[in-house]
């Protein structure tokens, strides 16, 4: 909690600064916003997502997240009149995105090391949050979506990496 209220619907979003606005992070509104298929895997709280879309892209522009997960960047973007893109490897994951976006929403069930091959466009904005893995001791590979014991920690880097400079 910060400065004595409970939520971010407390206070007047317009009138933050950008700085502010990711200051307004709540613990309550990640709990309250977590996906019932949540599982152990994460999502960023749609104020987050509000913060960045609104402070580095305008309306009309093309956000991209290339790993969606459960939709949070498409659903805000959408929201704040941007035309969004989404790739994301499990198919649950996108259809339930599907479930919460317009038709201009393109949400694309698909292998992130394999965005050039997808015509997404010119992009303006890309924000996303990877799947997470520790440094050590971490066989379970994210980049499957953790369904092979193949991880390593330097390959995830440069792959990772490589997703982020892939253009098509
Ligand atoms: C940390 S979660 C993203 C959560 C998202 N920011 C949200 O708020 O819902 C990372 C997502 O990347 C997906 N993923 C893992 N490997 C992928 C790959 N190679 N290509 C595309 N998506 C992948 C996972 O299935 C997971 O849903």
């Amino acid at each position: 909690m910060i400065g004595g209220v409970a939520s971010s619907t407390d206070w007047s979003w317009e009138k933050l600064g950008y700085v502010d606005r990711i200051m307004r992070l709540f613990a309550a509104d990640l709990a309250a916003e977590r996906p019932a298929s949540g599982g152990g895997d994460v999502h960023f709280p749609r104020a987050l997502a509000r913060a960045v879309i609104s402070h580095y892209s305008s309306p009309g522009d093309r956000v991209l997240d290339p790993f969606a997960g459960w939709g949070t960047t498409l659903v805000v973007a959408e929201q704040l009149g941007r035309s969004a893109v989404g790739v994301e490897l499990l198919p649950e994951r996108s259809a339930a995105i599907a479930q919460q976006v317009g038709p201009s929403t393109v949400v694309h069930t698909a292998d992130a090391r394999d965005l050039g091959t997808l015509h997404l466009g010119e992009i303006d904005l890309c924000f996303t949050s990877p799947p997470y893995m520790t440094a050590v001791g971490h066989p379970q590979n994210p980049l499957t979506g953790y369904a092979t014991l193949d991880g390593d920690y330097r390959t995830y880097l440069t792959r990772a990496d490589r997703c982020a400079h892939r253009r098509g």
